[in-house]
Formats: structure tokens, C-alpha cells, sequence
């Protein structure tokens, strides 16, 4: 069983129920709820994908003309719907991106979500400092293949200068929040970036 499930937590019965790989889930809809970031029909890059619980909410939102993208460094067990896509590879792999963009015929997504989260070590700022770096990868992904107006959801971990990020969202995007979702552990520091409207 994921280690996501926690029998003592709200949200595991409720990912149990709705059949959602991990709770998860749960903060991207609050997210979507809150910021109405992804549409029907929308093409979704999801960073950090495994187990795949974002990937299978994205796919309830976008609906089966849209396509929902998802690469991990894990594999990620292959789901029955054919507009649900899954690699395995590193998000610094620039041929990966290659390579999907030519499988799916696209080179622009309408929206990039990422819930990557580094090895931990538990020490503060080194957790931080990682983060932090998944993060500008993740910008500059959004450079490269988020269409413009398109929007962007990161997940950031506590612990380093979060100045050094929004400088660089802040001049990509129009509107920049950041959010916790009530789906976050209490005992967890992490929270959201949302970028909407990619200038
Ligand atoms: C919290 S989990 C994602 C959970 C997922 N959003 C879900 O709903 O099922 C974070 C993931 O980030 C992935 N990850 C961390 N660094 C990565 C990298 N450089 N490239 C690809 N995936 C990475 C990890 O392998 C891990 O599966």
C-alpha cells in the first residue's frame, strides 16, 4: 500500500472510495476549485506524476478530448484510458520532451502541473535548496512548452528564499498566488504556486 495512506487520515477513505491512487488528489482539486486553472479539452503536462492521483484528476477535468501527460523518475502503472500518457524519465532529460512531443504530435500544453517533491534529508534548507531547483526546472519547462496564457501549479517545500522564485514567476505570468490546500498535512510545510496567464 502507498505510504500516502494514512488510515487515521480523512482524505485515505475518501481516496479509497473515489479509486484515486493517492490523496493527493484532493489538493489539486481544491486548487482547480479555487483558480478554475484547467478546462475541458485541455492538453496537461503533470511533473512528478507517480502514483498518478493528479494524472487521474486532471483526466476528470479535461474529459476525453483533452490529454493529461505525466512523468516520473518512478514508473507509473499504465491507466485504461488512452488520453492518459505516462513516462519515466527525469524532468532534466531534455529528449524526453522530445520524444513525447513527437508521440503526441503538440509541442505546447495549456497547463503544467507539478507536485515534485525532492529525497528529503530532513534538514531544512538543504530540502529547500532542492526544491527550489526543481521548481526553476520547472519554469524552464514552462518557457519551452506552456503555451502563452497558459498556467502552472508547483508544489514548494519551506525552507529557502522563496524571493529567488517569484522574482522569475513573476515576470512569466501575469498573475502569481501562492495557496495551501486543506488537503496538506498539518504536519507538512508545503504549499502552492499559482501561476496563471504565462505572458
Ligand atoms: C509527491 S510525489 C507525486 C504524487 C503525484 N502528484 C500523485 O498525485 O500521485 C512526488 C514525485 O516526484 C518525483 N520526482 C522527484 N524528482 C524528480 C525528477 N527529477 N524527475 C521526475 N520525477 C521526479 C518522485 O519520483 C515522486 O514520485
Amino acid at each position: 500500500m502507498s505510504k500516502q495512506f494514512d488510515p487515521q487520515d480523512k482524505y485515505f477513505n475518501r481516496a479509497k472510495q473515489e479509486g484515486y491512487r493517492a490523496r493527493s488528489a484532493f489538493k489539486l482539486e481544491e486548487i482547480q476549485e479555487r483558480y478554475k486553472i484547467i478546462k475541458p479539452g485541455d492538453k496537461v503536462l503533470d511533473l512528478g506524476a507517480a502514483p498518478g492521483s493528479f494524472l487521474q484528476y486532471i483526466f476528470k477535468v479535461v474529459g476525453e478530448k483533452g490529454i493529461a501527460v505525466g512523468i516520473d523518475l518512478q514508473e507509473i502503472e499504465s491507466f485504461p484510458d488512452k488520453n492518459i500518457l505516462t513516462f519515466k524519465g527525469d524532468i532534466y532529460d531534455e529528449k524526453l520532451y522530445k520524444k513525447i512531443v513527437q508521440q503526441i504530435g503538440m509541442e505546447e500544453f495549456d497547463v503544467i502541473t507539478s507536485d515534485l517533491a525532492p529525497k528529503t534529508s530532513g534538514v531544512k534548507f538543504v530540502d529547500g535548496g532542492r526544491s527550489l531547483d526543481l521548481s526553476l526546472q520547472v519554469l524552464e519547462i514552462a518557457k519551452n512548452y506552456l503555451k502563452k496564457d497558459g498556467g502552472c501549479v508547483m508544489k514548494i517545500l519551506p525552507g529557502f528564499n522563496e524571493g529567488e522564485l517569484l522574482s522569475v514567476v513573476n515576470k512569466m505570468f501575469k498573475t502569481v498566488k501562492k495557496f495551501r490546500p486543506k488537503a496538506v498535512r498539518k504536519s507538512s510545510g508545503e504549499s502552492y504556486v499559482i501561476c496563471l496567464d504565462k505572458l
